[in-house]
């Protein structure tokens, strides 16, 4: 049997992990299976550029963060598009006789897959994201490590901002969800948390600061795609004119200008950037992708195909891939993380989503 893998979309620490438990399970099933291993994601599949491997040679990357296939990012617009590109994808699965084909990708590339599984491809996909977006899973891979690098970094600021009393932003990644800026700001009880998914006003933060006790730090956790009740409003044209036409250019350097402005207070903005994405799988992530894994041998011994491979109630579970592709898994106001956030002196930039809950 000929089973093809790739890597698709932004990678994290466990993509190699991944590949080393899904490699083990296969092998469990058929210790001859030939693993066609494609360069950088679905462009290896669309060009035909691919490795061949044995399951074994994928047995010793648990702790080797990255992906030794490469990775690359498809834009499934360009690829609805032109029918061109899905035929070659089609035309290379078929030349390489594969069984099926196995995704390890984020919300992008689950589309893509789904697409596939639609044309009559057999696709297993997989959860990876460090953004824990991914609809229908309850975790996803990548996450784990990222929180733990994500905690790490705001650790190390927090301990240089007590000695001095600053004020710091922290940029955690995520541009359309909060879970991790959510998740890491909780771990290290930061004194704000900014989301995409609570638009924060800028009178709350501005009292917040003005407020705070000033022998100490203030450490704001903000994610990428944090954004002010007055942008939310605005329409996506507009949101890209304002960036183009005034001084603003990312939430961190529009809210360092205002509370220079305001308070005259000085904000210094640390963004660690990939390193979220970088390093060694966590211990955690590595137990999550050996449960993932472990599922795709008798996938495909049973001919599961058309399924996303996920977390459910803590369970590992199958969901379709028309059920999950191209949605969204949101930051919920009644998460009990953003209670319990709050009930820890924890501000999100609004008060008032405390006040309509009451
Ligand atoms: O989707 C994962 C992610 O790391 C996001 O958190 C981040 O916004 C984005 O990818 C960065 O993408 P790239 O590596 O392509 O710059």
């Amino acid at each position: 049997m000929k089973v093809g893998l790739l890597c698709s979309g932004g990678d994290c620490q466990s993509l190699n992990a991944m590949m080393t438990s899904i490699c083990k399970s296969i092998y469990k099933v058929d210790p001859n299976c030939e693993i066609i291993g494609f360069i950088d994601g679905f462009q290896g599949l669309e060009h035909g550029v691919y490795e061949q491997y044995n399951c074994t040679d994928f047995f010793d990357l648990l702790y080797k963060g990255g992906t030794v296939l490469g990775t690359s990012r498809t834009s499934f617009k360009n690829i609805v598009k032109s029918n061109r590109t899905i035929k070659s994808m089609m035309n290379t699965y078929y030349a390489c006789e594969l069984e099926c084909l196995l995704v390890l990708g984020g919300n992008g590339s689950h589309k893509t897959s789904n697409l596939l599984a639609q044309r009559g491809l057999n696709v297993i996909s997989f959860p990876k994201t460090i953004d824990n977006d991914l609809f229908e899973t309850d975790l996803t891979f990548g996450f784990p490590s990222a929180f733990d690098v994500a905690s790490q970094v705001i650790e190390c600021i927090q301990s240089t901002a007590n000695s001095h009393a600053r004020i710091f932003m922290v940029e955690i990644m995520g541009r359309k969800t909060g879970w991790l800026a959510l998740h890491a700001g909780l771990a290290c009880q930061a004194d704000m948390i900014l989301i995409p998914e609570i638009p924060f006003k800028k009178e709350d933060i501005l009292e917040k600061i003005k407020n705070r006790d000033h022998t100490k730090a203030f450490v704001i956790v903000c994610a990428e795609g944090a954004i002010s009740y007055e942008d939310s409003l605005l329409s996506r044209k507009e949101l890209k004119d304002k960036a183009r036409y005034t001084h603003y250019r990312s939430v961190l350097s529009d809210l360092k200008y205002i509370i220079k402005n305001e308070l005259n207070e000085n904000v210094f903005i640390n963004i660690p950037g990939h390193i979220q994405r970088g390093g060694q799988p966590s211990a955690y992530d590595r137990l999550l992708v050996s449960r993932l894994g472990s599922y795709a041998g008798k996938m495909i011994l049973n001919k599961e195909y058309g399924n996303l491979v996920a977390i459910k109630d803590g369970k590992v579970a199958n969901v379709p891939l028309d059920k999950v592709a191209g949605k969204l898994k949101f930051v919920d106001i009644g998460n009990p993380l953003i209670q319990e956030a709050n009930d820890l002196g924890i501000s999100f930039g609004n008060e008032e989503i405390f006040l309509q809950k009451r």
